[in-house]
């Protein structure tokens, strides 16, 4: 069968997703709105091939096992049994973003799975489709089926769980820089702590109260193109989900001490008049939202205690890409 190869692009929540009300469909208890990144991205490539015993999964040229294998077999399986075929699956993906480090990696890597693998299995799915599929894979991965910004309408059930794209094109002037600080894998799994925990934090009822007017009031800052008042709910809502870990039981935090520094940074910065904003995800890193104008200011006041070879700058990114065959 035909090997295909799909690109998608890790996107950044702006007003998060945390907790899910179905563990196995992965259905969220609330909407979230993200912003597509253009230079963070996985490439998968998937063919189907009856000569195989097993699936295998090759990321970044090695050989994956364990866990990490069984979770891309159980999403094969689904891609098999909409396809109605059984045979394994050859997966290659190599991925621009550092893994698991809380820059989404699995945004990009389930949304690239579930169009290539769709694909090689014969199915045309549709973006909504395929948005449901790959959040199948990891909730985050949803929104990453569509490019700039992009809403995940929570629903209630697996028919009625999809992205949306909010503005595709982003015409004006917002960006991010990703502070990279720290490389490793996580401590603590989104997925884990999500699954387990989130109901623990006796805030987590005033986190579902609130969700839906911070989306509808972003989606107006959106559509008015003011990076001030997306910047100021990115950053409520981000503070708003780490004091839900914070708050949960057993309590835990994905912030490190340098985290905390960024913080601080983009405040003084903010303080001097420069239009920053700060959002961290289920990691310690940090992103800076801002313009592309006052970016060089930014860099440069960062640069004072982050060496550059950690700060990446991001615009606003494509939707998920089939790329030609390799030759
Ligand atoms: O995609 P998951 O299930 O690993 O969840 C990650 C959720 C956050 O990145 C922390 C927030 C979000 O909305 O992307």
């Amino acid at each position: 069968m035909q090997t295909v190869t799909a690109r998608a692009h890790t996107n950044i929540a702006l007003v998060k997703y945390w907790g899910k009300k179905n563990q196995e469909l992965i259905l969220p208890y609330t909407n979230s709105l993200s912003l597509t990144l253009d230079v963070f991205y996985t490439d998968t490539s998937v063919q189907f091939d009856p000569l195989l015993e097993t699936d295998q999964f090759l990321l970044n040229g090695e050989n994956v096992t364990g866990k990490s294998l069984i979770k891309v077999q159980r999403f094969m399986d689904l891609i098999r049994s909409e396809a109605n075929i059984a045979m394994p699956a050859r997966i290659e993906s190599t991925n621009h973003v550092p893994t698991a480090a809380g820059l989404a990696s699995s945004a990009s890597a389930f949304a690239a799975l579930a169009a290539a693998g769709s694909r090689a299995a014969g199915l045309d799915l549709s973006l909504r489709d395929l948005s449901r599929l790959a959040r199948r894979g990891s909730g985050s991965a949803t929104r990453s089926i569509y490019g700039g910004f992009v809403e995940w309408e929570r629903g209630d059930s697996d028919a009625t769980s999809y992205a949306v794209p909010i503005q595709e094109q982003v015409d004006w002037d917002i960006q991010m820089i990703a502070i990279l600080l720290n490389r490793h894998e996580k401590k603590v799994s989104s997925r884990s702590e999500m699954a387990n925990d989130v109901a623990t934090s006796p805030y987590y009822p005033a986190w579902i109260e609130n969700a839906q007017t911070e989306v509808d009031t972003i989606k107006q800052a959106i559509a008015a193109r003011d990076l001030n008042q997306v910047g100021q709910i990115a950053e409520q809502s981000a503070m708003r989900m780490h004091a839900l870990t914070m708050s949960a039981v057993p309590p835990f935090t994905y912030f490190e001490p340098s985290t905390l520094q960024a913080i601080a940074k983009v405040q003084e910065l903010r303080a001097q008049g420069l239009s920053c904003y700060y959002t961290m995800d289920a990691g310690p890193n940090v992103k800076v939202i801002c313009s592309a104008r006052e970016t060089p200011q930014i860099l440069a006041g960062l640069s004072t205690i982050f060496p550059k070879e950690q700060l990446t700058v991001a615009k606003p990114g494509p939707g998920i890409q089939y790329l030609p065959p390799q030759q």
